[in-house]
């Protein structure tokens, strides 16, 4: 029972660059009256810097460094606190080891926004703000790589829909009627 309701209390979307994962977790969070997370705005914060800037400056590695311990942050903040939250992961969070463990063992349920190839190299290609979007053989070949890990998921939704019939979609999961606030 304890482990149920910790499950419903950390929602938590995921899926690749583009996938609407930001705009998806604010109007659920909004729906529902959650609090919500953004993982990316968080490392920011953190950082005091932007993160083509993190990446440009200090590497990947130490982004992925500040990513984890951010997750590990507000995961402990959800313990902590109780109250429900819609978290929305960046595109590399789960292809993390470190990372999935820590969503596992907290009782998190993932959300994949699974999107088509084609559609997310549309969205992105307007945004210059990413910087693991350098051209589009290797985002495809990022994409791919990242697949397994968005498959492990619990729940996979088709994001190339629009934002509210996705959410919609997400709503009618039927995860959120049972917490237990
Ligand atoms: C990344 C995706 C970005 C951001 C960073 C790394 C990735 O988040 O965390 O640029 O590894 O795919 P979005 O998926 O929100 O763009």
């Amino acid at each position: 029972m304890k482990s149920d309701q910790r499950l419903r209390r950390l929602v938590c979307l995921t899926g690749f660059m583009g996938s609407g994962k930001s705009t998806a977790a604010r109007q659920l969070a909004s729906h529902l009256g959650w609090t919500n997370v953004d993982l990316d705005r968080r490392i920011t914060e953190a950082a005091g810097q932007s993160i083509p800037e993190i990446f440009a400056k200090k590497g990947e590695a130490e982004f992925r460094r500040i990513e984890h311990e951010q997750l590990a942050r507000l995961v402990a903040e959800a313990g902590e606190d109780q109250k429900p939250r819609i978290v929305s992961l960046g595109g590399g969070t789960v292809a993390q080891p470190q990372n999935l463990a820590l969503l596992r063992e907290s009782g998190a349920v993932l959300i994949w926004l699974d999107c088509p190839i084609e559609e997310l190299l549309v969205r992105c290609a307007q945004i210059t703000d990413r910087p693991l979007f350098r051209d589009e053989a290797s985002f495809r070949r990022l994409f791919e790589e990242r697949l397994p890990f968005y498959q492990m998921a619990d729940y996979r939704i088709d994001s190339s829909l629009p934002p509210a019939r996705l959410v919609g979609q997400i709503l009618s999961l039927g995860i959120f009627g049972k917490v237990t606030v």
